[in-house]
C-alpha cells in the first residue's frame, strides 16, 4: 500500500496531465466573484482528486477550493486546490499548478505541488526535507535583502482593500525586484527550491498555502506572519522566506505598518509623461 505522500503524487500528476489537457483546448471561464474566475477544467480535477482521494483514504476530511469535499470527524484533513493560476490558465499563461496536502491533527504531514508545463513534482514530509523531482531542495543562501529577489500575490476576492502595493512598493525599492506569477503554490515551491528568496501574500486561503508552507519549512526556510510571529494556519496572511532575509523583511514590514515609508510614493506631476 502506497503512502499519503506516495498517493498525493500519483493523484497530482493524473490532475495535472487533465489540467494539461484543457490548457490546449483552451476553456472559457465564468466568473464566481468580481474578478474571480473559474473553469471546467477547475471543476473537472477537483472532481478527480475527491474521488480518489476518497477510495483510498475513505474516512479522512476533505477540504477543496470548488466545494467538493466533506467534513469527517478523522484527525486527517486534505487540502486541496484542483488549479491554482487559474486567471494564468484562462489567459494561457503557462505558470499554474495542482496542489494538495495532508493535515494531521492541526499539524501539515504531507505535501506536494505539480507543475505540469514543467513537469516539475515538488514534494514535502514532515521531519524529511523538500524534494523537486526526487532530488533535495533548499531554500537560497542570499544574505543581504539588496541582493535578493522576492515574490507576492495580490488576490481576486476584495482585491480593492488589499494593503499590499503600500508593502510592494517598499520592497521592491529594497531588493532586486518583486515577482508576482499568479499561484501562490508556485510561488512557495520556488522559495524552497531557491529561485525566489522570500514570498509574502495578505488574504490566502488554506488550499493556496497548505503544501508550499511545509514545503519551505522543510527546505530549511522560514514560516511567519507579517510581524515575523509563527504562522496561524488560519491566518490568511503569509511570509516565507530562506531565513536569512527575515528579520530584514519584518523590519519594513513593521515600518509600513507604522506608516513609516522609507522611499515616498513618487508623484505624478504633469511632467510625468514626456521625456
Ligand atoms: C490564486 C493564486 C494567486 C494568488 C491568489 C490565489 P487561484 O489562486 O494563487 O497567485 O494571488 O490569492 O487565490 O484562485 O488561482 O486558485
Ligand atoms: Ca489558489
Ligand atoms: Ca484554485
Amino acid at each position: 500500500m502506497s503512502s499519503p505522500l506516495e498517493s498525493a503524487v500519483e493523484i497530482a500528476r493524473e490532475a495535472g496531465a487533465l489540467l494539461a489537457i484543457y490548457y490546449e483546448r483552451r476553456v472559457p471561464f465564468e466568473l464566481k466573484g468580481e474578478f474571480d474566475l473559474v473553469t471546467e477544467a477547475d471543476r473537472a480535477s477537483e472532481k478527480l482528486i475527491v474521488e480518489r482521494l476518497q477510495s483510498r483514504f475513505p474516512q479522512h476530511g476533505i477540504v477543496a477550493e470548488e466545494g467538493g469535499g466533506h467534513a469527517s470527524p478523522s484527525e486527517y484533513r486534505w487540502y486541496v486546490d484542483p488549479l491554482d493560476g487559474t486567471t494564468n490558465f484562462a489567459h494561457s499563461l503557462p505558470i499554474f499548478n495542482v496542489t494538495l496536502a495532508l493535515e494531521r491533527a492541526g499539524e501539515m504531514v504531507a505535501g506536494v505541488v505539480f507543475d505540469p508545463i514543467r513537469q516539475e513534482m515538488f514534494t514535502a514530509e514532515r521531519g524529511s526535507g523538500a524534494w523537486l523531482n526526487n532530488r533535495r531542495i533548499r531554500a537560497s543562501s542570499v544574505s543581504r535583502l539588496d541582493s535578493s529577489l522576492l515574490c507576492t500575490g495580490f488576490p481576486t476576492r476584495r482585491r480593492h482593500l488589499n494593503v499590499n502595493v503600500h508593502f510592494f512598493h517598499q520592497v521592491a525599492m529594497a531588493t532586486h525586484g518583486v515577482r508576482r506569477t499568479g499561484s501562490a503554490a508556485i510561488d512557495l515551491a520556488w522559495v524552497a527550491c531557491g529561485r525566489l528568496d522570500g514570498f509574502w501574500e495578505f488574504g490566502l486561503k488554506p488550499w493556496d498555502m497548505a503544501a508550499g508552507r511545509l514545503l519551505v519549512a522543510e527546505a530549511g526556510g522560514r514560516v511567519s506572519d507579517m510581524r515575523g510571529r509563527p504562522h496561524d494556519f488560519n491566518s490568511p496572511h503569509l511570509l516565507a522566506d530562506n531565513g536569512h532575509l527575515h528579520e530584514e523583511i519584518v523590519e519594513i514590514f513593521g515600518e509600513v505598518f507604522g506608516g513609516r515609508y522609507r522611499v515616498p510614493l513618487p508623484v505624478i506631476s504633469p511632467s510625468s509623461d514626456s521625456a
